[in-house]
């Protein structure tokens, strides 16, 4: 692996060695730092989580990170992600994470190079450390995930976070069912569409999403849509007692879930985001590990 840029990319053996991966780095027992090694955070589209959770994660394995923003970058004056990722891997980065909205352009401009570039969300196109950071989340309450039964709830024709989990979860074994408003609803995912009510009652996974309103024109009233597709008390209570809730935030309370259930017994979406920093190590760690060699050697010498 020199690149992350889909979850199609990975083996079921890859994803859960990234699983493995960060389970040792959580409990101390793995962690190589890769000093002198640079990192460019490059996000041209609004992030909390993955932004700040990369630069934490770059950070404790002792990385220098360069944050470049959209409006601190030369893409503002015209240049391509292709130019400004051979420019940085001209100047000595060795790792790029990208957040940008264009679907196809990571994959196009990774050609080529020789540094590491993680894709970090590219438009309605895949979100993989979401993803990863979702399946390491349910893998700590349900070690496998053969026959699992996973629903992905909300807009799913464009959300990258389901269609990165669409795919991985299969892979693994999972049986994954979807719940979306027909004009959200994406065959090129999956034609099993089910109702809120039915995926409540039968998942041991519930996973919702935002109404993703920079990427569509939302029809109809918002007000029907959590009694209709969203996560009510009523429903929570239909869930299996063991089952959990996962979303991938930010949250618009009410809308898609309950505010009370954001934190309800049932609801992994903090511990969400606190695993995102584990498995970004885990990922960087395993996209850099002929620099993680080097270092090694360098401490024994
Ligand atoms: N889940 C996620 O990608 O959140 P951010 O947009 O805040 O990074």
């Amino acid at each position: 692996m020199q690149h992350l840029l889909s979850m199609n990319e990975l083996t079921k053996q890859e994803i859960e060695h990234l699983m493995e991966t960060a389970r040792r780095i959580e409990s101390g027992k793995r962690m190589l730092e890769v000093p002198c090694t640079f990192a460019s955070n490059i996000f041209l589209e609004p992030s909390t989580r993955t932004k700040n959770s990369f630069y934490i994660a770059e950070k404790r394995l002792g990385m220098d990170v360069l944050d470049l923003n959209g409006a601190d970058s030369s893409v503002t004056k015209g240049e391509t992600l292709e130019d400004t990722l051979k420019t940085l891997q001209a100047i000595g980065v060795q790792l790029a994470v990208v957040r940008q909205p264009e679907v196809g352009v990571l994959q196009q401009a990774a050609k080529g190079l020789s540094l590491s570039i993680i894709n970090a969300g590219d438009g309605t196109g895949e979100h993989p450390t979401q993803s990863l950071l979702d399946l390491y989340t349910i893998s700590k309450e349900h070690p496998s995930f053969e026959g699992l039964r996973v629903t992905i709830a909300g807009d799913i024709k464009h959300s990258r976070v389901a269609r990165s989990n669409a795919c991985a979860l299969k892979k693994l074994g999972a049986k994954v069912s979807f719940v979306a408003p027909v004009p959200w609803q994406d065959e090129s995912i999956s034609t099993d569409y089910i109702t809120m009510d039915e995926a409540c009652a039968q998942s041991d996974v519930v996973m919702l999403l935002r109404i993703q309103h920079e990427r569509h024109v939302i029809s109809g009233q918002q007000g029907d849509y959590l009694q209709e597709f969203g996560l009510t008390k009523e429903r929570e209570q239909r869930m299996k007692d063991d089952a959990i809730i996962l979303h991938p935030a930010p949250v618009n309370r009410g809308i898609e879930i309950e505010s009370s259930l954001v934190e309800c017994r049932k609801s992994r979406i903090f511990d969400q985001m606190a695993n995102g920093v584990v498995m970004r190590m885990a990922i960087i760690q395993t996209l850099l590990k002929g620099e993680i060699a080097n270092e090694y050697k360098n401490y024994q010498q």
